[in-house]
């Protein structure tokens, strides 16, 4: 049993992931700006985080937990301090912590910007991409946490598979369900450390999957 804290708890993915890591036998701290909306369980506490404040705010939010998800966004609005630098200072924060354990929701090819313009899609939302790349690369070369980045493609709102292919099928899209399962069973293999995983929605069961990997 793990004290995970979650960044934007209230999100359509993290709602998800408390859910599975609750129902997994861990205990949650989850914080949004908006406390109240994150879903209301047992084994789940509700604070109030908002990633302008500083990383000492920040940090003392996480004090107790042993494993970090950054799942928040400002869906384009707000990308340099929410999606970049809140990003980062959830990561020095725990570093402040001691935490080691540090699982980044990104998207897909966030660290290739020399994929940026060959998708369509890719190139409409550049500046969404900087964010994701400031972040996915601060927490690679200047952190030393136990990182694992998940690149997924699209999000969509289609019910779970359990079922998904590692690699960047970017045709792909992928049930917020089995977003929020990979995120879950990404903590129970510590074969996912150091590791930045590009996924979509595919044949192998998710354990599998990331297992293998
Ligand atoms: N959409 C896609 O196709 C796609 C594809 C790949 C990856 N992703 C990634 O997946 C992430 C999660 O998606 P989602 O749909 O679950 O997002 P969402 O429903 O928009 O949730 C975003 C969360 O971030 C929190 N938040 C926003 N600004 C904040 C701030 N300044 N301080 C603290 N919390 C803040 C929100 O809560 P409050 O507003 O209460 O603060 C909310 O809990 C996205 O942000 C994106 O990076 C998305």
């Amino acid at each position: 049993m793990s004290k995970v804290f979650i960044a934007g708890g209230s999100g359509r993915v993290a709602t998800e992931l408390i859910k599975k890591l609750v129902a997994a036998g861990h205990e949650v701290i989850a914080g949004a700006r908006h406390p109240e909306k994150i879903v209301a369980m047992d084994h789940v506490e509700t604070v109030k985080l908002d990633l302008h404040d500083d990383v000492a705010t920040i940090a003392k939010l996480m004090q107790g937990a042993s494993v970090v998800y950054f799942v928040a966004g400002s869906r384009g609005s707000d990308l340099l301090q929410t999606d970049a630098m809140g990003a980062v200072k959830t990561m020095q924060a725990a570093e402040q912590n001691g935490i080691k354990r540090y699982i980044m929701l990104s998207s897909l090819y966030a660290l290739q910007p020399a994929m940026w313009t060959k998708i369509k899609s890719l190139g409409e939302i550049m500046d969404y991409n900087v964010a994701k790349f400031f972040a996915d690369n601060y927490l690679v070369h200047d952190t030393n946490l136990d990182y694992t980045i998940l690149q997924p493609s699209s999000l969509t709102e289609e019910a779970g598979t359990g079922k998904i292919q590692i690699g960047d099928d970017f045709a792909s899209t992928n049930p917020i369900p089995d977003v929020a399962q990979v995120l879950a069973a990404i903590l129970e293999h510590d074969n996912t450390i150091g590791q930045v995983i590009l996924m979509g929605g595919g044949n192998t069961p998710i354990n599998d999957a990331l297992a293998n990997i």
